[in-house]
């Protein structure tokens, strides 16, 4: 009985098992780590970009809050990282969705200085065509910059357009939509954070468990 094959065989397969299952286990916990840290790299150096020089603060995902504005940020949820230094308001990061892009939803990130001005816009994600609507993307042109600086009084509010519809931001050639919808979605984040001013700041982070 002791010798049997059958059951020695067993073993040895049980053996592998049990082996194999930890390997997969302990690869899993090591990968999702590198992939967190990844991560929060990426999101740091996105939040740079649309950040002036020194303004990321020295923990800016720390306490990020998640609201739903659907007629200024979009139907989806936003997450707004609040940046502070000295306990001081130092910016806003914001991601918005545009529900509608030409092609579908476009998601930027928007970062809203303390003071009220822009300090920069990028596209996280969209799906407009290539050759049209993709010169939102800054590897394509350099359209998405010419909103650093603005803010909700310059150009003055209803000005806030593009040049065909008589505001003061250029459109592409043979796509106006795609350019008329970021800079509304730009617009009405400002309008956002105006209307919500310093309780943004002051808002209490999400509790885990809170729903
Ligand atoms: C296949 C196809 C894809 C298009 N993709 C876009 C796009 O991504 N963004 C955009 O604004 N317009 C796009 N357009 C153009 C729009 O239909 C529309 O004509 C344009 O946005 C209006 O701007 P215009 O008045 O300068 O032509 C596309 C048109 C076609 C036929």
């Amino acid at each position: 009985m002791r010798n049997n094959p059958i059951l020695i065989a067993g073993y040895i397969l049980g053996a592998f098992a049990v082996g194999g299952v930890g390997l997969v286990a302990v690869t899993h916990a090591l990968t999702s780590e590198r992939i967190a840290a990844n991560e929060r790299a990426a999101t740091l150096r996105t939040m740079a970009a649309v950040l002036p020089a020194g303004h990321l603060d020295e923990d800016p995902l720390r306490d990020p809050i998640e609201v739903g504005a659907p007629d200024l940020l979009g139907g989806a949820t936003t997450r707004i990282y609040r940046l502070r230094r000295d306990g001081e308001p130092l910016a806003l990061v914001l991601d918005p969705v545009i529900p509608n892009g030409y092609m579908g939803p476009i998601k930027l990130l928007i970062s809203v200085l303390a003071d009220g001005t822009l300090g920069g816009v990028r596209v996280l994600a969209h799906k407009e065509t290539p050759g049209l609507g993709d010169k939102i993307e800054l590897a394509k042109s350099d359209w998405i910059l010419g909103f650093t600086g603005k803010s909700l009084g310059n150009p003055p509010e209803g000005a806030w357009k593009v040049k065909r519809d008589g505001g003061v931001f250029d459109q592409f050639t043979g796509a106006t939509v795609t350019p008329r919808s970021i800079v509304q979605a730009v617009r009405n984040t400002l309008r956002f954070v105006g209307e919500q001013g310093a309780a943004l700041y002051d808002r209490p982070a999400r509790t885990p468990g809170e729903s």
